[in-house]
Order: C-alpha cells, then structure tokens, then sequence
C-alpha cells in the first residue's frame, strides 16, 4: 500500500485503523474501543485500556529476547564520556529507581517534576516515574529558577528529580542552585529531591530534603510495572503560549504508545534493533518522543548526545556520530544544520566520515530554509524530509512517510497530513480556502491519539486556546496553505510565538519582564528574522516621562532580567529605546509591521494606523541593532 492507499484507509475508517495499529503494543487489558466522545469536543483514545509505557518501552523487550542490546547510548563530547546501557540494564536500573521513588512515596497520579541535562539518567528518571504511573514534568535546563517555580507551582510534584549540573560549552549550569531557587521562589514545596551528582560538579545536599541518586536506591526493593487506565496522563510538557504562563500540555498514556509505535516504522523507516537519533534535549518534545519513549518503545537504540553540532569539538561532530554508532535515521533542528553549514560551508568534515548506513535526515521544530536543506542534500547525499508538528501533538502531522513511501521532496513543504490528521486551510470566519491560498492551518477534530486531550489544571484554556477559534477543528496557531497536491507549506505563527534555534518561546513572556523593569513604561518584543536562529527576539522600550537614565544602561538591565527570569535559551540581547510604539487607532500594538521593518520587507500600511509617522522612527531605532536594512 503507498501513502494515498494508508491515508485513505485511515480515513475510511480511523478507529479500525487505530485499532490495527494498538495491537503492538502490550496491553494489560486491550481497549475494546478506540475513540471516546463522551464529552465532546474533549476526546480520548482507548479509555478503557489498562497497560504500562515502561512495560512497553523497556520489560517487554527484555522478555521478548532483546535484554543484551543496547537501548542507550550515551556520547558526550562536551565530558569526553560514551556508554552503553543494555535494555536488561536499563530496566534494572529502571526498577530499582523507581523502587526508591515509591519508598520515598511517589504513587500513580503523582506528578514528578525532572530537571536534568542530556545524560541517560533523565531517560531513566522519565521511565521510573512511567513505571509507577507517576506523571512527569520534565524542564528544560536552559530556563531560569523562576520558570522551574512556575512549573513546580502548577505541576505541584511530590518529588523533582535532578542532576548536579549541566554542561554548556565553556560553562557548568550549576542546577542545584538554580533548583534550590526555584523551590524558594514557589509555593508548593515538593516533599524531597533526588540529585544525582555528576563528577564535574557536586552539589550540596540539604539533610531531610534531598537525597543523593544512589544513595536512596540502597536497599529497597525494584518496583514493578503499575498498570494504568489508557487515559491516564503519561506526563505534562509545559510549552509557550501567549501569554507569560507557560500551558501544561497533557500526553496521554495509551495514545502515546501506539502514535509513536507507529512513526517509527512509517515516518522515522526503522526496524527495531535499528540505532535511530534524535538530536535534541529532553526537555523538549522532540526528546520526549524520540530521544527517549518512541525508539524504545519501537525496540530501537537510541542516543543520547550531550553536546553542540559545532565546537564539540568541531562541525564533524554529528558526522562523526552517525558513522560511529551506525545511526539509520538522523533528526535535527535546522538551525543545527545552520549552524554546520556556517562553520564547514564546502562540507570538508564529511569528508572524514563514512555515512552509507545513514538513510535519511528528518528536520522539525521551526521552518526549514531551502538553502540549508539543499546544502544537506548536497553534501550528504542523502533525502532529507522536513516534518511540522507541535508539542500539542506530540509527533507529526505533517510529514513525508518514507516508511510506506518516500513521496517526492518539494522544497519548502513538510510534505503531506499523516494519517489521523485532516488539516485544513480556514479563513477567518472558519470556512476551508481554495488549494494555494493561505489561511489558518487547522486540524479537523478529533487529533487522533497520543495528542493532547486537555491542559494540566486548565481545561478552559485549552477550549479558548484550540478550540474556540475554528468550532469543530483544533487550531495549531500555524498560517500557511496546501497546494494541488496536498503538500502543506507552513508560512507563519498566527500568535506571539517566535522559534528561536528550534526553541518555542512567548513574547509576551518576555514583554512581562520588560513591562516589570521600573523605569519601562510600554514596550513590545517582536521575532525579528536571523540567519542562524531563524527568529531572536527584540525589545522596544518606552521610558517613562522623566527617565533621564542612559539608555544602554536600561538595555543592559532588561537584557540581564529576562535571562535571570525565563532564561539563557531566550537568547534575549537586542533591544532599543522608541518614544513610542506604532498602534492602531484603537490601541493594538502593531507587531508584525514592526517585524517587517526590521527584516526590512515589503509591507502594506496598516489601514488602522494611528500615526504612520512612527515607523519612521522605529526604521531609525533599529539601524545601530543592524536591523532595516542598516
Ligand atoms: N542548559 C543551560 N543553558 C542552555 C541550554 C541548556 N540545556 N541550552 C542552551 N542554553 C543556553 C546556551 O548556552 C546559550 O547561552 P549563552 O547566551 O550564555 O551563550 C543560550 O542558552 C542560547 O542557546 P542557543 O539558542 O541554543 O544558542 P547557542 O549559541 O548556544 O547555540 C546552536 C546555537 C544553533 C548551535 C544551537 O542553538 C543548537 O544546537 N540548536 C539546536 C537546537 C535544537 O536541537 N532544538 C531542538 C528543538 S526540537
Ligand atoms: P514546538 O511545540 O516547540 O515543537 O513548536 C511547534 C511550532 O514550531 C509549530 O507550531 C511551528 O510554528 C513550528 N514548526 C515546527 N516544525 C516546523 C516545520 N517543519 N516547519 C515550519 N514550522 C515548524
């Protein structure tokens, strides 16, 4: 069957389709129904499932013959350190942990919140909290004290397990500090830590509340897998949204297993026993999807890569772990590859590494430029399929299906809706446009499984946030169009969410911070466009009358907050100081003008504009930042 014969199936008849596809998956009790529309427009998948994700992802393959391959491989250039861990290990180490946790506690339904870097202990804190059912939260290391505090305020964990530190090039991210903040700065108090102490640094341990990683293993019995109804939250990933609070995307446990289960062989064209990387971080959903749960619970070997694609020690890096740990299929961020190509532009790195087990390179997380995808092309020789998803959805819904069949590259599209997904093209008033012409992307209800069913705590912010706008769809905050051959293309965010290198961040986040500076009155952060990131945030700050402080004084202080308060992944630098801010005549702050001037791009006068004399001024602001065409 080819793409077109799979999608139609799907089509047909999704819940025969999604039914199909569970049955690899090792139930405790298998769903005697897929879909669950009780309450809609809130859906849910094999409700009355009971199963386990670490059964599935780590025991199973252990009984099933696989105990001696490996399941991780760790490689970190940044600590000079590789190893490997066996599935059979994996799950002892998985059972024992877990064991302490339920000592200590830690029961089904309890959330667990994990910050911890790219070291193969945050797959197994991740996995431990599956096996008992325990629901966790994992951060990303690049956000400030007070983000974590959010996080812990909302999540209220029982427990937050962490590492010592992490390792950026040329600097330890000292996390017990920052861990230590964050649970001064929140209300709820978590019960106990966990820390485990990594050689590089080691962290002080307050007595009654944190305890050290083995330490607290000793002596307790391994816990064995909880099973859990298929609605069960598998975990919360909190992303940006528009506002300063971050929502607490809600994954589903059974969903979760067969969606994933199912790109692996279909999206991703690996075979269990394949070694399948995805290079990303934990704490994002690319990590949760394909550095930890869909390889293993698919029967592969996955990598776990502490480092940077350049300096670690140089642009050859992932070549270098492709060719060594025989990698099939490769995912990265574009602006990884950018970032390659910038620093090695004729490829001479590839010319010391031998590829040919490499199959294909998949890129996701922010739109990828036609240059970088044609360099890759070019230089590796191998096919390399762009594919648009979210953290809502939790794998793609876009993509090219290479495991049933590669469909022709059009530069520029992610390809074709994946089954499960019919993404449509709206206008404002909600109504599907004619192919080629652009508009809102929305998804037509219900997702199919494995994709968010709620948000933690906030079951009204999902509805205004998804399903408001467009009734009957879920709305991805995503602009663009499909053409005659139902490629899709992604054009824009219609909300204040920028991607900076891959990263998913809120302007209206960072605008929070500025707005708090004492001596701003007004100010507005757009994404301007950048070579490297795709998107960096810039600042416009209003004083307030009578501030006659320096302005790069002020600058320096708002930069300096928001990497205090959201973080250093904000890569918040660039700001300027305007009289004020263009609006509209009734007061809405006009952003994406102002992100036109600065990518000094063709723009229509806003018809509302209050004073077009402004945007003057703001071209003139933005010339020292080397912005409007400067
Ligand atoms: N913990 C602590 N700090 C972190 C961090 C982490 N896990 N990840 C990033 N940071 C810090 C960086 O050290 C940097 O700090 P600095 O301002 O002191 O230099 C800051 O956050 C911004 O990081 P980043 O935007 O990643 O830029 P960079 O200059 O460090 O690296 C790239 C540029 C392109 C090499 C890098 O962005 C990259 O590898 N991107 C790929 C991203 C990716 O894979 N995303 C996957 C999402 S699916
Ligand atoms: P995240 O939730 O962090 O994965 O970010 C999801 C958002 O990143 C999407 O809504 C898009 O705006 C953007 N994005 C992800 N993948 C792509 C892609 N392949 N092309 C264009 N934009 C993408």
């Amino acid at each position: 069957m080819g793409y077109a014969d799979v999608y139609a199936a799907w089509k047909a008849d999704p819940e025969a389709f999604w039914m199909e596809q569970a049955q690899a998956i090792d139930w405790v009790t298998p769903p005697t129904r897929a879909l669950n529309a009780d309450n809609a427009p809130l859906y849910e998948w094999f409700t009355d499932a009971k199963v386990n994700t670490c059964y599935n992802a780590v025991d199973r393959h252990v009984e099933n013959g696989r105990g001696e391959q490996t399941a991780i491989i760790y490689d970190s250039p940044i600590t000079h350190t590789k190893r490997e861990i066996s599935y059979v290990e994996l799950r002892n180490r998985v059972a024992s942990l877990a064991g302490a946790l339920r000592a200590k506690g830690v029961e089904k339904g309890d959330r667990v919140i994990i910050y911890m870097p790219m070291i193969p202990e945050a797959l197994e804190a991740m996995l431990a909290c599956a096996r008992l059912g325990a629901i966790h939260s994992v951060v990303f290391g690049g956000f400030a004290a007070n983000e974590l505090a959010v996080r812990i305020d909302d999540a209220k964990p029982k427990a937050i397990i962490a590492a010592s530190c992490g390792m950026e090039p040329g600097r330890v991210v000292h996390y017990k500090p920052l861990l230590d903040g964050a649970i001064e700065l929140a209300d709820h108090k978590p019960d106990f830590t966990v820390i485990f102490q990594r050689e590089q640094e080691v962290a002080e341990l307050i007595p009654g509340r944190d305890y050290n990683w083995h330490g607290f293993q000793y002596g307790v019995a391994p816990a064995e897998c909880v099973p859990v109804a298929g609605n069960h939250p598998a975990y919360i990933l909190y992303t940006s949204g528009t506002t300063g609070a971050p929502k607490g995307v809600v994954r589903p446990t059974a969903g979760h297993l067969v969606a994933l289960n199912w790109t692996m062989k279909n999206i991703y064209n690996v075979d269990p026993g394949d070694v399948f990387w995805a290079a990303s971080d934990v704490g994002w959903v690319v990590g949760h999807s394909y550095i930890c749960y869909g390889p293993l619970i698919h029967g592969n070997t996955t990598i776990v890569f502490e480092g940077k694609p350049i300096g670690t020690p140089d642009a050859g890096t992932f070549w270098r772990v492709i060719e060594e740990h025989n990698v099939k299929s490769f995912f990265t961020a574009p602006t990884a590859l950018r970032a390659v190509k910038r620093e090695d532009p004729t490829g001479e790195f590839l010319k010391d590494y031998d590829l040919s087990g490499l199959n294909a390179i998949y890129l996701a997380g922010e739109r990828a430029d036609p240059d970088t995808i044609k360099w890759t092309q070019e230089k590796t020789g191998k096919p390399v399929y762009d594919h648009w998803w979210q953290t809502e959805t939790g794998y793609t819904i876009a993509g090219n299906p290479a495991g049933i069949e590669a469909m022709p590259v059009k530069i520029g599209s992610p390809t074709v809706a994946m089954p499960g997904y019919d993404v449509q093209i709206l206008d404002e008033s909600g109504h599907p446009v004619a192919s080629g012409e652009l508009g809102a992307i929305a998804v037509k209800l219900p997702l199919p499984p494995g994709t968010l069913p709620t948000l933690w705590n906030a079951e009204d912010r999902f509805k205004k946030s998804y399903l408001d706008a467009f009734p009957g769809y879920y709305e991805t905050g995503d602009a663009g169009m499909i053409d005659d051959d139902g490629y899709l293309y992604i054009m824009a965010r219609t909300d204040d969410v920028i991607n900076v290198a891959g990263h998913r961040l809120s302007t209206g986040a960072m605008e929070e911070v500025l707005a708090a500076h004492p001596d701003v009155g007004e100010c507005a952060v757009v994404g301007v466009t950048d070579e490297l990131k795709g998107q960096l945030p810039l600042g416009f700050i209003c004083l307030n009358k009578g501030c006659d402080r320096p302005h790069d004084e002020i600058i320096k202080e708002v930069v300096k907050s928001v990497r205090d308060t959201i973080g250093p992944v904000a890569a918040f630098k660039l700001a300027t100081v305007v009289d004020r801010l263009p609006k509209t005549r009734s007061g809405k702050i006009l952003r994406g003008t102002m992100v036109k001037i600065a990518d000094n791009a063709d723009f229509k006068m806003p018809a509302t504009i209050d004073d077009p004399a402004i945007l003057e001024e703001i071209r003139e602001a933005l010339k020292p930042l080397g912005y409007a065409n400067a």
